[in-house]
């Protein structure tokens, strides 16, 4: 079973949308757009009538209010969603063990995970900042994935990926990852998307143009490709 993001072609490059019971990661740098895709995932939930939970920690409820509530995608289900605005702080997590941290995220849901179909994690970049250890924060974000396959959750983490540092190993405990993206073209900068993977799922290797507007993000027709390909295929 696969549950959508409600944006068709995206939806399309990945076999359908997310797999049911996995654990899923948007990652890309500040202003990529991730929020914005990550509740288009959360919209379709509750247009489906399912049950989700969305744990913003960049955001308080007005702004997400008066940011996200005024999106097209949003109309009629921004009040299903159950939204919880948290701020991480250390002591929620610590001493780190999966029961200390199910209760902290039992205690911030306020919801059974068993009820919860959908759960968005925006974003785990400030408990690695809570953290600020990448072995406690690989740790907890495997406790976290744990939690989620226990209860049946479908698991969407965001995260910010570093400007210079190396990337994070969040990637690899996901089943699928997309990239967002900020491209160089000829005539200044494009908004890319890029599956790296996906599970189970023949998908494009392709950079996908996409724009955001009033409606969310919109995916464009065509791909990027490297200008100057390092690799050139000879029979
Ligand atoms: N109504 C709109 N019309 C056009 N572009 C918009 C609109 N709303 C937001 N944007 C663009 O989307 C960007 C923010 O998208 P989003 O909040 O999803 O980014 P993010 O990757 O979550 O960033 P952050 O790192 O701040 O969390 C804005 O910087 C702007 O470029
Ligand atoms: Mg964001």
């Amino acid at each position: 079973m696969k549950l959508a993001f409600g944006i068709e072609k995206l939806d399309e490059a990945l076999g359908g949308g997310l797999d049911k019971d996995s654990v899923n990661l948007i990652l890309g740098r500040s202003g990529a757009g991730k929020t914005i895709l990550a509740s288009h995932w959360a919209a379709e939930g509750a247009r489906k009538g399912e049950s989700v939970v969305y744990l913003a920690t960049t955001m308080g409820r007005k702004s997400c209010e008066s940011y996200l509530g005024k999106m097209k995608f949003m109309e009629d289900v921004f009040s299903k969603i159950h939204w919880r605005f948290v701020r991480i702080e250390a002591k929620f997590l610590l001493p780190l063990t999966p029961e200390k941290l199910e209760e902290s995220v039992i205690s911030t849901i306020k919801m059974e995970p068993d009820e919860v179909d959908r759960i968005i994690f925006d974003s785990v970049t400030d408990m690695d900042k809570a953290l600020g250890d990448p072995v406690l924060y690989r740790t907890a974000l495997r406790y976290l994935s744990r939690l989620c396959y226990k209860n049946d959750i479908t698991a969407l983490f965001v995260e910010e990926a570093p400007l210079m540092k190396e990337w994070s190993e969040t990637k690899n405990i996901a089943e699928s990852v997309i990239l967002l993206d900020i491209l160089r073209v000829p005539d200044g900068y494009a908004r890319a998307l890029r599956i790296l993977k996906k599970y189970r799922t023949a998908h494009p290797l392709d950079y996908i143009p996409f724009e955001i507007t009033d409606e969310g993000i919109v995916i464009k027709d065509g791909k990027y490709v490297r200008k100057n390909y390092e690799f050139e295929y000879r029979a």
